[in-house]
């Protein structure tokens, strides 16, 4: 059995939550004490009420929560000051970040906190009911395709009127990963005729089942995936290549969405400034890319710019915009992290397993990832 708490999120925008009620009943049924801060789900409108009658317990304050449990769930990595009231020997799960992210990662080994770093999960495929980042981007996707059919002065859609016919808006998804998929998909459901772009040639089935057209760069590199099913980083020749030819497809765009990410590196550059001065006046890009340095030359994090008469969109936290379903996935994300690591009511840490293994980043005072080691 253990002692299990949610924190109030306290980061600037984040209205997510570690455990939707639905899932603090899973718990309760699996004889697990679950606490929560005082009004932890507000922003995600699931109230105190509901998660006392799924059998939480209200703590009497946020130092209750860091230094009685066993396990503390949250979104974002805590402060150090809250973790600091953590007990030694237990287990802290949250986005960690922890590669980008060296003294965190020191504190964390110094405090003795054995550390799981949602962000970590293998995209494997028996981690996806676990993959919050997927669930996390999935939504952005979504949202990032809605935005730029709310910032363009177009329709999205073919319209037929009395008054004459209106053609689609055209939109231009580069990187279709995750969120790239979901933008394609839901700007295909609004109406727009859709390209979209990798640099993984493997994508163009996905991208064309969506009912959009895949644009193709011939690249002369060997591979353009690592063995992970991730994208490698361009040669100089390579990306000038790309840009030449996306340069053509960008102009005739009413919208653009950019998704392109390599893990561990700085946001791919796709959208030059040219680029974005050759784009007809009203044009939307929405860069979701912005958090990591943006995919377009001229984004700005957290801002909406207007630059050459082309709208230039860069949120940040996007799913904490759909903080009700965003948090219900991340709780169900949760859940099936911890059926693997709970056995018998206790946290079991089988470092054989290889989802365990490269989730853990911490434990016992030493870094445990094997990403970690290697760099
Ligand atoms: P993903 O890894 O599933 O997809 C990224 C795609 O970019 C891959 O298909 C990859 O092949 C492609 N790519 C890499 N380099 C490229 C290049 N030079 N040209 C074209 N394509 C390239 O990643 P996911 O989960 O879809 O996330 C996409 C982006 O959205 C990331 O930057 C992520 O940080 C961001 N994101 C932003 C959020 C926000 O709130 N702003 C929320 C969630 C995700």
């Amino acid at each position: 059995m253990l002692q299990i708490a949610v924190p109030n999120e306290t980061a600037a925008h984040e209205n997510r939550v570690a455990l939707s009620p639905a899932a603090v009943s899973q718990l309760i049924k699996d004889e697990h004490q679950v606490l929560i801060e005082k009004g932890a789900g507000n922003a995600s409108n699931f109230l105190d009420l509901d998660y006392t009658d799924a059998g939480a317990t209200i703590a009497k304050n946020r130092n209750e929560i860091f230094s009685q449990a066993d396990l503390v769930l949250a979104v974002q990595t805590p402060s150090e000051d809250d973790l600091g009231l953590m007990k030694k020997g237990s287990t802290l799960i949250c986005f960690l970040w922890a590669l980008q992210h060296p003294k965190l990662v020191e504190k964390l080994k110094s405090l003795g906190i054995t550390a799981l770093g949602m962000d970590a999960i293998p995209r494997i495929s028996r981690a996806q009911n676990m993959d919050a980042l997927s669930s996390m981007s999935s939504i952005a996707g979504y949202k990032a395709a809605l935005m730029a059919a709310s910032e363009l002065d177009k329709y999205f859609p073919m319209m037929m009127t009395a008054a004459g016919t209106i053609p689609p808006s055209k939109a231009l998804i580069m990187g279709a990963g995750v969120a790239g998929l979901q933008a394609i998909a839901t700007c295909r459901k609004l109406g727009a005729v859709v390209e979209a772009y990798d640099v993984r040639p493997a994508v163009k089935e996905q991208v064309e089942s969506l009912g959009a057209s895949f644009v193709e760069v011939p690249l002369e590199e060997d591979s353009t995936e690592t063995k992970g099913g991730y994208a490698k980083e361009l040669s100089k020749d390579a990306q000038e290549r790309q840009r030449q030819v996306m340069h053509e497809h960008v102009k005739k765009s009413d919208v653009v969405i950019t998704t392109a990410l390599i893990p561990g590196k700085p946001a791919p550059l796709l959208v030059t400034e040219e680029m974005v001065a050759d784009m007809r006046a009203g044009s939307v890009i929405i860069d979701l890319a912005a958090e990591n340095g943006g995919n377009c030359a001229l984004t700005e994090a957290g801002k909406t710019v207007v630059k050459h008469d082309v709208k230039i969109v860069g949120p940040i936290n996007i799913p904490s915009q759909l903080s009700s379903h965003a948090s219900l996935l991340y709780s169900k994300n949760m859940l099936a992290l911890l059926k693997l690591l709970i056995k018998e009511g206790e946290l079991d840490f089988d470092m054989d397993d290889e989802i365990i293994l490269n989730t853990t980043i911490t434990k016992d005072g030493e870094v445990v990832s094997p990403t970690l080691q290697t760099n």
